[in-house]
């Protein structure tokens, strides 16, 4: 059996570990996440091992980012299962911050981000996200100090969101991405997917499938508005309740109106029931 990885709560423990790693002139890498770990998390931490000599993997539910109507109160919390599952993964350490020590009493800054953050997709319908995403993934870079930090495309505009907030605020930590995992039937891993009943959960691939074959008629040359009224149509019909299907450029997310104006990345949100999907792809 792995030995259990170590699991750090306080931030002076933190620095004296991490300041240990530095002085033994070893890099860090570090994964952030709110926990719940299933194989999509897994796969990044393995990348980072690649990139890293040390790997610190991030478990904080961070509240801010959740909407009063979101499911802060029932996200799964489930430290003892992501522990085992990260000693088989040979991580260095877990730095799992209380509440109190990520907002102390009388914390009052907030990174407000613009460009990706603002081009009118998960901003649109959550528009406290990124501000709150953003604060918390600065401070778990200046508290873990990697040299470089993994981020999953599923996440998209997150992604987007973090490379520029590390880059305008000149955090010297590299972002590296890490592919999306998916079921057999193409459906992106989500701990939200547990919450899908049986026909739900039998609709969901669907968003993946509709995805790729816009991604491939664009290729193939067809006009990007007329493949996304299709599109649109197509997880209309399914059941679900689009929140937005759209062709941006894959590196700013403003919007585009062909492949000759730059690399085109195809994302989409929607509802089954009160599940919320989200997904991309490349064209
Ligand atoms: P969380 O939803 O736990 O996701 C942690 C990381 O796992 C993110 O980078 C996310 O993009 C990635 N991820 C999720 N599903 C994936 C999949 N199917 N395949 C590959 N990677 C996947 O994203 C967050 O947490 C938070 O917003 C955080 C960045 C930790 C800030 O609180």
């Amino acid at each position: 059996m792995a030995r259990r990885v170590r699991v750090i709560h306080d931030l002076a423990v933190l620095r004296r570990a991490t300041a240990r790693y530095r002085m033994a002139g070893e890099t860090i890498a570090l994964v952030p996440t709110m926990g719940a770990l299933h194989a999509g998390h897994l796969s990044l931490v393995r990348l980072a091992r690649r990139k890293g000599d040390r790997v610190i993997v991030s478990i904080f539910v961070n509240p801010t980012q959740f909407a009063p109507h979101e499911d802060l109160a029932t996200y799964p919390g489930t430290l003892a299962a992501d522990v085992a599952a990260l000693s088989e993964l040979d991580v260095d350490l877990v730095w799992a911050p209380p509440v109190a020590v990520m907002y102390p009493p009388g914390f009052a800054t907030r990174i407000a981000p613009e460009g990706p953050a603002r081009p009118g997709l998960e901003d649109r319908f959550r528009p406290h996200f990124f501000g709150a995403v953003a604060t918390v993934v600065a401070k778990l870079l200046i508290q873990c100090r990697p040299d470089v930090a993994v981020f999953g495309e599923k996440d998209y505009q997150q992604l987007k969101v973090v490379t520029q907030m590390a880059k305008d605020l000149a955090i010297p930590v590299r972002i590296v991405p890490g592919r999306t995992v998916r079921e057999k039937d193409g459906l992106a891993l989500s701990s939200r997917n547990a919450y899908l009943d049986a026909a739900q959960r039998a609709a969901a691939p669907i968003l993946y499938r509709v995805l790729r074959d816009c991604a491939e008629k664009i290729k193939a040359g067809r006009k990007i508005d007329i493949t996304l009224a299709h599109g649109r149509r197509a997880v209309d019909q399914a059941g679900f309740a689009l929140d937005y299907f759209e062709a941006r450029h894959a590196e700013t997310l403003e919007p585009i109106r062909s492949v000759k104006d730059g690399p085109v990345r195809l994302l989409v949100a929607a509802k089954l029931g009160t599940t919320r999907l989200i997904d991309n792809v490349a064209v």
